[in-house]
């Protein structure tokens, strides 16, 4: 892995050994600090779908993904770091490691996002983690958290920490691109309820356990993602369909965790408002330190649309620019690094109506406090 990675888990093993010495043998996580688990899609997936059965076009295994920051390959759908590896860093973490990776070591968190995921089982089905398994995933390590440091420890690893999810992108884009019955069976308005009742079931299920600080992100601008702009042909417009429907979830979304704020036993919640600080960047690129909004920097075809980047999807050819970091979009459907640096920076420190009604870094701070 990286060298950064590898000289935080240096840092951490010798942190961790210090702190056995120094205290009676039992193991312990650092008390005062809050832990991150990252659950979700692609958005959000470090490596996940490295370590699944799934196909080339749901992996970002190979050159030239992670060129600009791990200069490897990570299994990351970017040229660098993610959001996820942003706000780590900013709440003095290391990077949070793939549940699923055959070394897994708690250090501070766990990511079970996996990309191509959704909230409904069907979505991708066979090839993903969905997020009900994410969750199944999640209380295995539970169990193994009590066994490890005892059943206080572990929960109050679990009630000081942060839960980051991103989900629901792909329950819209999948099954409109391949018109699925389920999405057809339905309106948009009970579709939509089904996937943020499923996301509300996994979050109850999360504070059931005794989490209660959660970071989310509502969907991005999805039809003005280079494919799916591509799609909608040479007008140069956005696929308004796919727009509508993130329109549609992202109003939902508050409303229901608004509704669980009010359920739940000390949940607290930040929303971070991904469909307009994309579209802004996509729509106003320079005013944002880029060069390029709507073409990726990785791909081929109208806007570089084609989700062929790395050439092992399919598609042999593919085009890569010189410079991600003046791109909005690294390849197709994902932001580079520089993207997401600015938007986990807004999650971090914004304030509402882009990040609200806490930001990660008030949640961080209650957490830090429990
Ligand atoms: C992986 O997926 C392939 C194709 O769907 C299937 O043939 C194979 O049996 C699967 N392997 C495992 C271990 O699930
Ligand atoms: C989510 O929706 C699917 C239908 O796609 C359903 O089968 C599943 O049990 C639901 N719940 C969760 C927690 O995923
Ligand atoms: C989608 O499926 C429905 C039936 O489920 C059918 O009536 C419709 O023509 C299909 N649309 C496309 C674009 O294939
Ligand atoms: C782009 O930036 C200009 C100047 O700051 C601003 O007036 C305009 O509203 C912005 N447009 C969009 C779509 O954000
Ligand atoms: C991009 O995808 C389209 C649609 O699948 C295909 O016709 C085209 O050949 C691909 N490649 C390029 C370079 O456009
Ligand atoms: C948060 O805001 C402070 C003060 O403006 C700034 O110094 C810091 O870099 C910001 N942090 C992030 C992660 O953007």
């Amino acid at each position: 892995m990286s060298i950064t990675r590898s000289s935080h888990i240096l840092l951490f093993t010798l942190l961790s050994i210090l702190l056995i010495l120094g205290t009676d043998a039992q193991p312990s996580w650092p008390e005062r600090q809050a832990a991150l688990f990252i659950f979700g899609d692609s958005l959000f997936d470090a490596g996940t779908n490295n370590f699944i059965n799934t196909t080339t076009a749901l992996q970002a295994n190979f050159f030239p993904y992670g060129e600009s920051f791990f200069k490897y390959p990570t299994g990351r759908f970017c040229d660098g770091r993610l959001i996820t590896d942003f706000i780590a860093k900013s709440a003095g973490l290391p990077l949070i490691p793939p549940y699923l990776h055959p070394k897994f070591r708690f250090i501070g968190g766990a990511n079970f996002a996996s990309g191509g995921a959704g909230a409904l089982v069907e979505t991708n089905e066979g090839f993903v983690a969905t997020l009900k398994t994410q969750m199944m995933q999640f209380e295995k390590l539970e169990k193994k958290l009590k066994s490890k440091f005892g059943d206080e420890e572990a929960g109050k690893i679990v009630s000081k920490a942060v839960y980051m999810i991103s989900i629901g992108g792909n329950d819209y884009y999948f099954p409109i691109s391949s018109n699925s019955t389920l999405f057809q069976s339905h309106s948009h308005e009970e579709y939509v309820e089904m996937v943020i009742g499923n996301l509300t079931t996994v979050v109850k299920k999360i504070n059931s356990k005794g989490g209660q600080n959660f970071g989310f992100v509502n969907l991005g601008p999805l039809g003005c993602f280079p494919l799916t702009r591509a799609l909608a042909g040479t007008s140069g417009a956005c696929l308004s369909e796919l727009n509508e429907l993130a329109k549609l979830h992202n109003r939902a979304l508050p409303k229901a965790l608004d509704k669980l704020a009010n359920e739940l036993d000390g949940f607290k919640y930040s929303i971070f408002d991904f469909f307009n600080a994309g579209i802004q960047r996509i729509n106003n690129a320079s005013e944002f330190g880029f060069k390029e909004g709507k073409k990726a920097c990785c791909g081929s075809g109208l806007y570089r649309g084609n989700f062929s980047c790395g050439g092992k999807r399919g598609e042999a050819e593919y085009e890569l620019c010189r410079d991600p970091s003046e791109y909005v979009f690294f390849d197709s459907i994902h932001p580079s690094e520089r993207t997401y640096r600015q938007l986990a920076g807004l999650m971090w420190n914004g304030s509402s109506p882009t990040a609200g009604p806490y930001n990660l870094r008030s949640l961080f701070k209650l957490a830090q406090e429990k």
